[in-house]
């Protein structure tokens, strides 16, 4: 259901944006499509969710009659560079790109400047150049905030006598969105540090810290269970671990399954809804996630992509037209060192074992034959 409204949307955006004047018009648009590349580069196929967004990108500019040349950069930013100058080379029309590392491009992306080549960032921003004009992604800030609120109202923090240990697992520090996330989870919870109701028995409390090298699951067990051993020994008790995202989630459930000798069992959050993670919240062992549903953000970036291939220029207005997609325009908050990026930011929202029925509705997974896990809808 929700793909035919999603495909519906991106065709109501053809049609608003191409200004849908003319069936006559059809058979010329295509001719002139399909004369144009778009080169979509993805951090890694090691997550589930790149896949996903990379193949839904991928069809909905085919389906438009565009080529498409999408790589996957094994999340290396030295590959990453490469794969888009390569791009470059072969005359791509249009990039589209969720950077390995945001700092790193401002040199690729000044050959693309030269040759009036569009780019958009997708999901993660791009930091420090002037060739970056759009950004499409999820609010980052919100993300962050909703896995802190959830901590929040499950423990009652506001009301409660009790004390709980938190720690928390962040993303790669390469990756612009892993501060947000950070920053709008610490925002949230930083009273309860400051009163005493929150103590984080590691001490380790900056992003720095706590960041997770790559977003791995590999990290994140290796750092948890480094946690663990320090500051988790004889009785003390861990109630809540604060993670960014799923891929750290899992290692985090994996370091508390082998190394965790308490008999509680702590508050885990969670970013993205991989199988994976969704098993867990049925089993108990993650206790929420955030929900970004990726094939509306590559439906809002097809287009913007869209227009600026029409010889468009993206306004607030377009943020309107995605017909069920809500997407907030926002040109204040994403500085990426050279200026604002005008941006097109979609909403998440928290899925936990009680609502994961929201998943089924949006079309993209199904429970499995028992009724009890989910499986991804293909
Ligand atoms: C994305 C998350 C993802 C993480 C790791 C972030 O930039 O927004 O959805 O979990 O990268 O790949």
């Amino acid at each position: 259901m929700k793909k035919l409204l999603a495909a519906a949307a991106a065709l109501a955006i053809c049609c608003s944006v191409a200004s849908c004047s003319e069936k006559k018009n059809d058979s010329q648009k295509t001719t002139s499509n399909t004369k144009k590349t778009i080169g979509i580069a993805m951090p890694s196929k090691e997550l589930e969710r790149w896949n996903n967004d990379g193949e839904s990108l991928k069809s909905q500019f085919e389906n438009a009659g565009y080529k498409v040349d999408l790589r996957f950069s094994e999340n290396n930013a030295d590959k990453q560079n490469e794969d888009i100058g390569g791009m470059l080379s072969d005359g791509v029309d249009l990039l589209l790109i969720a950077a390995v590392d945001g700092n790193t491009l401002s040199d690729t992306l000044a050959g693309a400047k030269d040759k009036n080549i569009p780019v958009v960032a997708y999901d993660r921003l791009i930091m420090n150049t002037d060739a970056l004009t759009y950004y499409v992604s999820f609010d980052n800030l919100t993300v962050g905030k909703l896995q802190g609120e959830y901590v929040k109202n499950q423990l009652h923090l506001t009301s409660t006598t009790s004390e709980y240990n938190i720690e928390f697992v962040a993303g790669d520090e390469g990756d612009n969105n892993a501060r947000y996330f950070y920053n709008g989870a610490y925002d949230v919870l930083k009273p309860f540090i400051d009163n005493g109701t929150l103590h984080i028995q590691s001490g380790k409390n900056t992003f720095e810290q706590v960041a997770t090298l790559g977003w791995t699951t590999e990290n994140a067990e290796k750092n948890m269970k480094a946690t663990l051993a320090s500051s988790y020994t004889g009785d003390t008790p861990i109630d809540i671990v604060l993670c960014a995202n799923d891929s750290t989630a899992l290692g985090v459930a994996n370091a508390l399954a082998s190394d965790y000798k308490g008999s509680n069992t702590p508050i885990i959050t969670g970013q993205d809804g991989d199988i994976a993670n969704l098993k867990n919240i049925v089993d108990g062992k993650q206790s929420m996630t955030v929900y970004k549903n990726v094939h509306d953000e590559a439906a809002v970036a097809f287009g913007v992509c869209k227009q600026l291939l029409d010889g468009e220029i993206p306004t607030s207005k377009l943020a309107a037209s995605f017909g069920d997609i809500k997407v907030n325009y926002d040109s204040e908050s994403y500085n990426n060192g050279v200026r604002y990026v005008q941006s097109y930011l979609l909403v998440p929202y928290v899925i936990t074992k009680d609502n994961l029925q929201l998943l089924v509705d949006t079309g993209f997974f199904k429970w499995d034959g028992e009724n009890k896990y989910l499986e991804a809808a293909e």
